[in-house]
């Protein structure tokens, strides 16, 4: 395996990941706890990490002297590239404007990890963000490629086969640097690639077993492929010291809580108490209006049923939740200053806290793409696994206005009709997110000889890559004035459809 040492980059998780995709196995260890981490772990190579700190800096962070004289590999990026010059012998120097953004580097001589990917004279994008600069090699260095602003972008010695670099080839704006991390992981240090998600599931299942022992875990399900994902996988650690409770707001899509108890009582047999919330839901929504109001009841009011749940259990000292790495990394600010909240999200957020209890989130190492990868060799149903995401408040943030039972009615079936159609047109993969929002207006059409006066529906779909930016998405030629014409023939109290061209920014997905 491969030890990554963090000192404290915001994304040392993408390192791991490109590990991963290199079908090697990696740990992440902070640099504090680095020397302990190296001898549990025994890796036959090491990554070391960016970070905010200043290596001329007194007390900036060190590599262990263990991982120095162990001889193994290793690849150090930006922080990680100075920290090894400075103590190699070699020397670095604070710059007096730093460089960030995209760079071009020219490759000057060959190198172990340009193998099958880059030739001598080619340039490069690659993605510099550094403050600090390489200004004289450790012995036994040679420079393999520069930038303008980079004399030491690439360094290499390889006789100790220890390989360097000033930008960051985690990211995806240096577009080849997944596939240089791959030839450092299979080619320098020697591993076979052959590592998949089913060995991260045995690992995982390991580590449930050890923190959570003979204690009872809570497990929230949403409806979503996280939760579901989480559940699934720590009932396979701890069977029945799992509980999962759906609290169902009665906000969900047609069908969906349904197939939520199907696929966990009767496909898993895993316990599930199912909580029938809809009308503690409607009443506390009458009335509420306002985006920010309808979010904050709705989270509120999730925590008090759940924990009335788990009071009724008993006994339970942890909770379970399918936290991802962009939520961990969402709510960290990068700049540590505030950053302003443009929607309240609802997850389970405040209830470790209020519940007093310790969290088992299996998955905080991964990406969506990842959970729907481990979701499939659990065994989850593909249309399960694959499902566009789904917002905790549910159809409430789809309902601009008041919402109601009879909107929510409304809204659940052309929303069915519409998913329907886009899946019966093979696009549902192509698209990120589909859903359709009612209109708190009401306009004038004619159907038969009559004169109607319903609401207006607007259908959204969008294409992303991880929801922080979309596109509206393009349908072919027909399709959307075809499904317009069923939902007002088939939905009653809807006579006018539009479809949403916004993307985002400046539009958000969600209406509210
Ligand atoms: P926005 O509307 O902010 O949404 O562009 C980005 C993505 O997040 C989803 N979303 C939520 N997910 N709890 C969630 O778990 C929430 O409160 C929430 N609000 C929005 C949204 O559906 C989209 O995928």
């Amino acid at each position: 395996s491969i030890l990554i040492v963090d000192f404290g980059s915001q994304v040392t998780q993408l390192i791991a990941r490109r590990v991963r995709e290199a079908g090697v196995y990696s740990e992440i260890v902070p640099f504090q706890s680095a020397a302990e981490g190296f001898a549990r772990i025994r890796p036959a190579g090491i990554i070391l990490s960016g970070g905010p700190a200043s290596v001329p800096d007194e007390n900036s962070p060190r590599i262990p002297q263990e991982i120095l004289d162990s001889g193994l590999p290793m690849l150090g990026i930006c922080y990680g590239q100075q920290a090894l010059t400075e103590q190699l012998g070699g020397k670095v120097e604070k710059g007096d404007s730093g460089e960030f953004g995209e760079a071009y580097v020219t490759i000057d001589e060959p190198c172990a990890l340009f193998d099958g990917l880059w030739d001598l004279g080619d340039r490069h994008q690659v993605w510099m963000s550094h403050g600090d600069k390489v200004t004289a090699l450790a012995p036994g260095f040679r420079v393999v490629a520069t930038s303008p602003g980079a004399p030491f972008a690439i360094i290499a010695d390889d006789a100790r086969r220890i390989y360097a670099m000033q930008f960051h080839p985690e990211v995806v704006h240096t577009p080849d640097g997944g596939k240089l991390i791959a030839n450092f992981a299979r080619h320098v240090v020697g591993l076979s690639g052959d590592w998949t998600m089913a060995e991260f599931r045995e690992a995982k299942i390991a580590d449930i077993r050890k923190q959570v022992g003979t204690g009872r875990v809570i497990c929230g399900l949403s409806g979503g492929v996280d939760s579901a994902v989480a559940a699934v996988l720590i009932h396979e650690a701890i069977g029945d010291q799992l509980t999962c409770v759906f609290v169902d707001h009665g906000l969900m899509r047609s069908g969906e809580a349904e197939e939520v108890v199907g696929l966990f009582r009767g496909h898993y047999n895993i316990p599930l108490v199912h909580v029938d919330a809809e009308e503690l839901f409607m009443t506390g929504l009458a009335g509420v209006t306002d985006p920010e109001a309808k979010r904050k009841f709705i989270g509120k009011t999730f925590i008090d049923v759940f924990e009335a749940e788990a009071k009724k259990i008993g006994g339970a000292e942890f909770l379970a939740q399918g936290t991802l790495y962009p939520d961990v990394i969402e709510s960290v600010s990068f700049t540590g200053g505030p950053s302003v909240t443009i929607k309240s999200h609802h997850n389970v957020g405040g209830l470790p806290d209020r519940m007093n209890m310790k969290l088992v989130e299996p998955l905080r190492e991964l990406f969506k793409d990842e959970v729907r990868v481990l979701g499939r060799e659990l065994g989850l149903p593909e249309a399960f696994v694959g499902r566009h995401p789904f917002p905790g408040p549910g159809l409430a943030i789809r309902i601009p206005g008041e919402v109601s039972k009879e909107r929510c009615d409304i809204l659940r079936k052309a929303d069915a009709i519409y998913l329907e159609e886009i899946r019966r047109a093979g696009l549902y993969d192509a698209i990120w997110q589909a859903f359709a929002v009612l209109l708190p207006v009401r306009t004038v059409g004619v159907m038969g000889d009559s004169r109607t006066y319903d609401h207006v529906l607007a259908l959204r779909a969008v294409t992303s890559v991880d929801g922080m930016t979309a596109q509206a998405f393009d349908f072919p030629g027909d399709f959307l004035p075809r499904i317009a014409t069923r939902i007002i023939n088939e939905v009653r109290g809807i006579n006018r459809v539009t479809y949403d061209y916004t993307s985002k920014p400046p539009g958000t997905i969600e209406w509210e």
